[in-house]
């Protein structure tokens, strides 16, 4: 099976190297695909954006369309779609599962492996208090899934406690008071706490304790790719400590939709059918599954894009005036999260001025740039490289970064 893998992305990237996958992906080393060039008032002063508020912002290139374009398109209701089998294929292959199913989204994979594995009207599943699943999805295990959730606090690297962990399990099943814990839910690479990848040592003693309860454990995978870039192992390596995984397509890895949930074959028979009752089964599949084909083998595009976000976060951290706190070492992938050292600069207003044109800005830095970012959570801003972002539009951003600071300096002396 893995020489299928091997041997497709070896026709698709090696022979040309990181040009080819940049060509697939849509990243131009000249200028980066999201960089758009616009006249400003008069047409006279040109006009960058670099748009850094999400992975999910990064578009397919020439040559993931054309594949898309080419397709072979079949009715999947009964799993007819040969390309959507391919990529289930070549997905499992990757993770070294046994099957795999494509799914519309990384939400409908995490609450489908949700409902897949906490079967029982009492069961209950552990998930860090900062996960996306748990902050960002409505709840949505108890609101469709019927599933409790208990939380784990989620440390700066995007662990849990163990001892914690443990006391959280359930252990007096079937005492009527409590629920039966079946499930603990890792999230790695950690979205909220700034692309933290999991180490194996934690995967490693997560599984052990879940083996130790007969629980099982499901990775939020959603960047594991950028797991596996960062610590120079095949993904199977990360989530052979996980029964299930899901996996974002659509984020740093530029198809246009969908998502991967993997894991055993039962697992994923009972998968399929929740997505069915979840309108998530798809019909006409071809033309996204060829996408989700080419998004699977471009390691080397996320390998540039932490590079482009650790020297972002290093331009931060050295910016004079100190205006940023950053902790530089906890960047290990594509997503840079910082906070401004100055209460009466607030998040909100440093991510407007970073998106707009401020006075003088043309003449001092030869042109407008606007850089793209959002608080993100508390009084975090987040900032996330993707194949649209090359290190031109890094070194735009860190000179647009530089010139706020200045800027704000500038403000804050003439008003004291
Ligand atoms: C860690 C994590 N998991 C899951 C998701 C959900 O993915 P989707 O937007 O495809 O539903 C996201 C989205 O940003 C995420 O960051």
């Amino acid at each position: 099976m893995y020489s299928k893998t091997l041997s497709f992305l070896q026709r698709v990237l090696a022979s040309s190297g990181r040009d080819a996958a940049a060509a697939v992906m849509g990243r131009s080393s000249a200028q980066g695909y999201c960089t758009t060039l616009k006249s400003g008032p008069g047409g006279a002063a040109r006009t960058r954006v670099v748009d850094l508020r999400s992975d999910v912002v990064a578009k397919p290139g020439p040559a993931m369309r054309k594949a898309m374009a080419e397709a072979e398109v079949e009715y999947d209701l009964m799993g007819e779609d040969s390309t959507a089998r391919e990529l289930e294929e070549l997905a499992a292959d990757m993770f070294q599962m046994e099957a795999a199913l494509f799914v519309p989204t990384g939400t409908m994979a995490n609450l489908i492996a949700v409902m897949a594995h906490c079967r029982e009207r009492d069961d209950e599943m552990i998930v860090g208090d900062l996960s996306h699943m748990h902050v960002f999805t409505q709840g949505g295990s108890a609101q469709l899934a019927s599933v409790h959730a208990t939380t784990a606090t989620t440390l700066p690297d995007g662990t849990f406690d163990l001892e914690q962990l443990e006391s959280k399990i359930h252990h007096r099943y079937p005492n009527p008071h409590h629920s039966r814990s079946r499930l603990i839910c890792v999230e790695n690479t950690h979205n909220i706490r700034g692309g933290r990848v999991l180490p194996l040592t934690f995967l490693q003693e997560v599984r052990a304790l879940a083996d130790k309860y007969g629980l099982s454990v499901h990775m939020d995978g959603a960047r594991v790719m950028n797991a596996a870039v960062a610590q120079g192992v095949p993904p199977s390596t990360i989530v052979q400590h996980a029964h299930t995984v899901s996996l974002c397509l659509s984020k740093g890895l530029g198809a246009p939709v969908g998502a991967i949930l993997a894991g055993p074959r039962d697992f994923i028979f009972r998968a399929a059918r929740c997505r069915k009752a979840l309108g998530g089964g798809m019909l006409k599949t071809g033309m996204l599954a060829a996408a989700g084909k080419l998004s699977l083998f471009q390691m080397e595009i996320l390998e540039e894009d932490h590079r482009n976000a650790k020297t972002f976060a290093q331009a931060l951290g050295d910016c004079d005036p100190p205006l940023f706190a950053v902790d530089t070492a906890a960047v290990e992938t594509n997503i840079v999260c910082f906070s401004l050292r100055e209460p009466s600069l607030s998040p909100f207003e440093f991510c407007a001025r970073m998106g707009q044109v401020g006075a003088g800005e043309v003449a001092a830095l030869g042109q407008g740039i606007q850089v793209h970012m959002f608080p993100y959570f508390r009084n975090i801003i987040r900032a996330v490289w993707h194949l649209g972002i090359s290190s031109e539009d890094t070194q735009l951003a860190i000179q647009k970064m530089q010139f706020v600071a200045s800027q704000y300096l500038r403000d804050k002396l003439r008003s004291q």
